[in-house]
């Protein structure tokens, strides 16, 4: 922590300095989630929190698409990205004419587009979802044919509960991907009494070894009111990092697949971005206000 200090004083500084606040994802490593951010949490906790701040500015600590949905929900705000180069696969995995042609081939049937897309993504669905709603809102879409974008694995989790046709588009995240039944099989027979605890955007096979499957956040509440003696989080590695010292009762397995576009923001980037203004984030006005109808409808359904 000692050769992080000077740095998170410099950004607690600045922040005050500029009227900023810091919006951070579950997944930032440890010194920015506990050190620096004013707010953290998954996908669709941070698109409420955008909408609340008063604050003139918001550094979003996370991956592009989280600061543009910022954007989009509170444009009257500066966003600043402290790398715009944290993408996410998901995202760049489909355009808008990806989704024209989903709706070519599933006339009629509404696209519910996973928040990790672009605004354009978004703003040619008829609605967003996130990890922690996916299942609520495709099952409260009238049509009995739902189109799922850009997550496979995340849709065809959805469609094992949901008494909904689910149609998807072939995007996946690199991280959780990377995950098989047969390691988490292989890991339970030597620790048997270990939870194993996936985020949703791992495969079918992976969900049905694990005990529980949630957001990012889904994931913290649960060990925190179970606290297991043992547990598995199938997800990015910063997690149980960030959790660790506040749950010294839990012994944590630490597989860790890295994100490497969240891994892009660093306290030295979110200092340079404070002390700069940079890099700020804009959306296009038409395609803000049709991506802010889909944000906004998940929002409303999510309450
Ligand atoms: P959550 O909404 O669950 O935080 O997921 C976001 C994400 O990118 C997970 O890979
Ligand atoms: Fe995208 Fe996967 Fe990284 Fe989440 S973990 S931001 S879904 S690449």
């Amino acid at each position: 922590w000692a050769i992080y200090a000077p740095y998170v004083a410099a950004i607690n500084k600045l922040k005050k300095e500029k009227n900023a606040v810091i919006l951070a994802h579950n997944y930032m490593t440890p010194e920015i989630y506990h050190g620096v951010a004013d707010f953290v949490g998954d996908s669709l906790q941070l698109a409420i929190k955008a909408t609340e701040v008063e604050e003139d500015v918001i550094v979003q600590c996370g991956v592009h698409f989280m600061a543009e949905t910022s954007k989009i929900l509170n444009p009257s705000k500066t966003v600043l990205i402290p790398d715009m180069e944290a993408g996410c696969s998901l995202a760049e995995s489909i355009t808008a004419e990806g989704v024209e042609e989903m709706r070519a081939k599933y006339p009629g049937a509404p696209v519910v587009s996973y928040v990790n897309t672009t605004a354009e993504v978004k703003a040619a669905s008829d609605i967003c979802c996130t990890s922690s709603n996916a299942l609520q809102i495709v099952n409260a879409m009238e049509s009995d044919t739902v189109i799922m974008t850009p997550d496979q694995y995340l849709a065809q989790n959805v469609a094992n509960e949901s008494h909904k046709k689910v149609v998807f588009w072939e995007g996946s995240c690199i991280v959780h991907e990377l995950y098989t039944a047969a390691d988490l099989r292989a890991y339970r027979e030597m620790h048997p009494d270990t939870k194993i605890i996936a985020h949703p955007e791992c495969t079918p096979d992976v969900v049905a070894e694990s005990d529980f499957t949630g957001s990012t956040s889904g994931i913290i509440d649960w060990v925190h009111s179970h606290k297991p003696k043992e547990a598995m989080l199938v997800t990015e590695c910063s997690m149980a990092s960030n959790i660790a010292d506040e749950l010294p009762e839990v012994e944590f397995a630490k597989p860790c697949n890295m994100c490497p576009y969240m891994k892009k923001i660093t306290l030295e980037k979110i200092l340079w971005s404070l002390h700069t203004m940079t890099e700020e984030v804009e959306v296009d006005a038409d395609v803000a206000v049709k991506a802010k109808q889909a944000v906004e409808a998940m929002i409303d359904l999510s309450k």
